[in-house]
């Protein structure tokens, strides 16, 4: 009786176990459920788009869709005219490797087995233009990465047969006779005609850049002209234009008076950081924080605006540390701070304000990936310090607005080369 009895209270004991669990599991796999669910409502996902989207994707695709809501962009692939159901995994990730591509760019390219072709506006005019051929579009891809020329440029001579001529961006192997110079310059000049990023009020500057420098090709001498690469930083220098608001370019050849102070400076809230910012550049960072921050992003301010006064300390501390060459690749002289126009701002986590932490976290891969949505550019760029000037500076952002940052993103050019080609 006494043994039965025992028996008895094992198995409840054991059944009340087994109980527990499957309510425990079946606990996890609807809380997991009701979190995507949350989080595609939270991104404003209506029931019947959530359900449509469900049919969609896998689970897979669904957490990574929450994460970076490129959301809307996957509705419109869907209603594309020839998306194909079975390619949606490689739409998507084209898509998260190019947020900035459109559905139609993005439907076609996949179909057409080009799914390796780096996304830009040039490819997507060539995609888009009035003249476009599909049988060429081989040569196109082709042209363009031998070329680089501007999308329309790239139809018309594929188009006219002018991608098969030997376009020789090839010195010429036998030395021109030096009474002629005239001839030279002009056979120089043609080779910069028509090229992508040339400002015709650089011809001369490119042409002795060409002469000085035999070994780099016709895109990278424009490169480097534009960029002022073949002035002397810090000597060759002229006023930064403040005329040109969110958009003036502040570097090692583009200075600040000691006087100027941003007009349009506020208060960082201690929630977001701490110093001051331009206002509109704070408002674009609070968005920023904010849809950061549903994913469990705290972004941090944690140099914003700086004095000239404030700049010149730092410097000098710097050069006192790692003497003035070092400084130089890592610090700005005062007046040549871009910090001094209250648009740039050094970025840490709230977790750990500081910015040397910044690359590790997962906040700078969500950064990275999205500034530019919310108008900001990843300033100094690994692989471009020979044109910034700068070493590369994963926590350093600048405002510049929508439009220019995304352009900024898409063609991964520093701002020297936009402010060069675009603004001045
Ligand atoms: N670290 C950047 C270049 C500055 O000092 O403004
Ligand atoms: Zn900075």
């Amino acid at each position: 009786m006494n043994k039965k009895r025992k028996i008895n209270k094992k198995n409840l004991f054991l059944l009340g176990a087994c109980f527990l669990a499957v309510w425990g599991i079946m606990g996890i796999y609807f809380l997991n459920h009701k979190t995507i669910d949350t989080q595609l409502k939270e991104i404003g996902y209506g029931k019947e788009e959530i359900t449509k989207l469900k049919g969609l994707l896998t689970s897979e695709n669904l957490k990574l869709l929450t994460q970076y809501q490129y959301h809307s962009k996957v509705l419109s692939i869907s209603e594309e005219k020839s998306f194909q159901q079975e390619k949606l995994e490689e739409y998507l990730k084209y898509l998260f490797q190019y947020p900035s591509a459109t559905s139609y760019d993005i439907v076609f390219l996949v179909n057409q087995g080009k799914e390796g072709v780096p996304y830009n506006q040039d490819i997507s005019t060539i995609l888009n233009h009035e003249d476009f051929k599909l049988e060429n579009l081989d040569r196109y891809f082709k042209y363009y990465q031998q070329h680089e020329l501007e999308g329309s440029k790239i139809v018309y001579d594929v188009n006219h047969d002018l991608d098969e001529e030997p376009k020789t961006e090839e010195k010429d192997p036998n030395p021109v006779e030096p009474n002629q110079p005239e001839e030279k310059n002009e056979d120089i000049k043609a080779l910069f005609l028509g090229k992508k990023y040339m400002v015709s009020e650089n011809m001369d500057r490119y042409i002795q850049y060409y002469q000085e420098h035999k070994d780099l090709s016709i895109h990278e001498i424009i490169t480097r002209v534009n960029s002022n690469l073949d002035k002397k930083a810090y000597e060759d220098i002229q006023k930064a234009d403040a005329s040109k608001g969110n958009l003036i370019l502040v570097n090692k050849y583009y200075y600040l008076d000691k006087q100027y102070v941003p007009s349009n400076l506020v208060n960082v809230e201690s929630t977001y950081g701490r110093g001051q910012l331009n206002q509109e550049a704070y408002q674009a960072f609070i968005e920023m924080y904010n849809d950061a921050s549903v994913l469990g992003l705290y972004p941090y301010i944690q140099s914003p605006y700086r004095s000239y006064n404030y700049q010149n300390t730092l410097y000098n501390n710097y050069v006192k540390k790692d003497g003035k060459k070092e400084a130089d690749t890592y610090s700005a002289r005062p007046g040549f701070s871009e910090h001094q126009t209250g648009l740039a701002m050094d970025l840490g986590t709230s977790k750990n304000h500081s910015i040397g932490a910044f690359e590790n976290s997962e906040e700078f891969k969500w950064i990275s990936q999205n500034a530019y949505r919310y108008g900001f550019i990843l300033r100094y760029p690994e692989g471009k310090e020979y044109i910034t000037g700068y070493q590369y500076e994963p926590w350093h952002y600048r405002y510049v607005g929508k439009e220019v940052a995304q352009y900024i993103y898409d063609n991964q050019i520093t701002y020297e080369e936009y402010y060069e080609y675009f603004i001045k």
